[in-house]
């Protein structure tokens, strides 16, 4: 059972770029306690919820439980028949995840879609977890992501060069996601060229088996077709011959378009010459072209040539604010999932981390002219004393996420024209307990960035 929420928010106005406006949040606190305080006021508002959790490799420190057993002695423990501890290093990662991803659950718009990084330790245990959460009907997608192309070579038998990006609507029927985009287009799948540019032959015959002049009867017809130039109508005309769909065989087939399209999209056809069983016949095809408007669709397999690699990953966040976190995830992929929503879209990542997230948010917009707004939660996490983060002066996994936001925020005002304004940032600590005296509340500003709709 979820207790209600005994913490405030405190915003740190020092820590944030252009407070007041700003149109994205960072908050520094346990997301368990961040999502119960947004649950009531932000619920349906969330457009997309990313998270990459931890991944229960044994050595993930678990919040908020005191984590005490570790793999080993959970191993020793269940091969000695002690199966007191039995199941219990799931069990806890699954604690974990249930109340968060309930929560989360309630924070999402109807057409919103929640998408959770995971590895092969936890995939089925998580899908599990969120066809129970989500329902079994609103699952989306399990994408494999290649971010690690040599492979893992310390693993035990195959070098693991995968994991996975669990994809769930809110609701399947509703969702707004559009798993398509301008980059997957390969113009290799257009060899033909004319003066209006690149293009590929369609059969206009539907080359579905399933679709014949038994089951579709009214897409079995003739069209007409000059055989030196190539026109085709749906109508008879001068020194036109009569086509109708075969297959290869020769067996009666159907078109893909009615003859009232035939005829009004007639100059987007073309009769060509093939060579049939039976011989020399006219076939129709359809001319498709590559528009600069044109998007494909999305495979679920992610390889790390197309959103970037984990060493890409840590690079990226190296050339903002140094080499100060182990395990980012790369910019690629959070583009690649952004685009999938509307350029308006309310982002969500409450395993925030280095916030990869946050600074995909602010390029995106940058890019396309988008109104994304983000809210990243990181747990109150100290870096490790001594280490590169702590050498410059980031004390916290908070710290180094804000770090990360302030020096996007900045290049991307670099480039833009003087006077147009640039994006802004919030930053939030949680604080304990709600009725201590004089503390102020500042939910409502993070709120807010919520409340994009109106
Ligand atoms: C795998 S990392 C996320 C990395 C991130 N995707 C990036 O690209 O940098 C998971 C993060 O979740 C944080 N975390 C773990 N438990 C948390 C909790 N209960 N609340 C908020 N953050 C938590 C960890 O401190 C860690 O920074």
């Amino acid at each position: 059972m979820l207790l209600p929420c005994a913490s405030n928010l405190r915003a740190q106005r020092d820590l944030g770029v252009d407070f007041e406006s700003g149109e994205h949040a960072l908050v520094e606190g346990d997301n368990l306690e961040v999502l119960k305080l947004l649950a009531s006021s932000c619920a349906g508002t969330v457009d997309l919820v990313y998270i990459d959790p931890p991944y229960n490799r044994g050595h993930d420190r678990l919040y908020p439980d005191d984590y005490s057993v570790t793999r080993k002695d959970y191993a020793a423990r269940s091969t000695t028949g002690d199966d007191g501890a039995s199941g219990h290093l799931h069990a806890q990662w699954l604690s974990l995840m249930a109340p968060r991803l309930a929560l989360a659950r309630e924070l999402l718009h109807e057409t919103g879609i929640i998408a959770v990084s995971i590895d092969q330790l936890e995939v089925s245990r998580l899908r599990l977890l969120m066809e129970e959460l989500f329902g079994e009907e609103n699952f989306v997608a399990e994408i494999v992501v290649s971010l690690n192309p040599k492979g893992r070579q310390l693993a035990p038998f195959f070098a693991t060069s995968h994991e996975y990006l669990l994809v769930f609507a809110r609701d399947f029927r509703k969702t707004a996601l559009v798993a398509a985009s301008k980059e997957s287009v390969d113009p290799s799948d257009f060899p033909r060229a004319d003066e209006r540019g690149r293009y590929r032959l369609l059969p206009l015959r539907n080359t579905n088996k399933k679709f014949n002049p038994t089951s579709s009867r009214s897409m079995h017809f003739a069209v007409w077709a000059h055989p030196r130039d190539g026109r085709v109508r749906a109508e008879p005309f001068e020194d036109a011959v009569e086509v109708w769909p075969v297959f290869g065989d020769g067996s009666s087939a159907v078109w893909r378009w009615s003859a009232r399209r035939i005829e009004s999209d007639c100059d987007q056809l073309v009769a060509r010459q093939v060579k049939g069983r039976g011989g020399a016949r006219l076939d129709v095809y359809q001319i498709d072209r590559l528009t600069p408007e044109r998007t494909k669709k999305l495979r679920t397999i992610w390889t790390s040539a197309e959103v970037g690699s984990t060493d890409d990953a840590v690079s990226q966040l190296k050339a903002l604010v140094g080499p100060v976190f182990p395990t980012p995830k790369p910019v690629g992929l959070l583009r690649r999932l952004l685009a999938t929503m509307p350029k308006d879209s309310v982002v969500l990542d409450f395993f925030a981390g280095s916030g990869t997230t946050g600074q995909a948010v602010i390029e995106a917009n940058a890019d396309d002219g988008g109104t994304r707004r983000c809210v990243l939660v990181q747990a109150v996490e100290p870096t490790e004393p001594g280490g590169e983060a702590a050498q410059r002066g980031l004390a916290s996994i908070a710290a180094i996420a804000a770090a990360r936001m302030r020096a996007t925020i900045e290049r991307c005002r670099a480039a833009r024209a003087s006077g147009v304004p640039g994006p802004g940032l919030r930053v939030f600590e949680l604080s304990p307990a709600a009725p201590e005296a004089g503390l102020d509340d500042d939910r409502e500003l993070l709120v807010q960035v919520f409340r994009r709709r109106s």
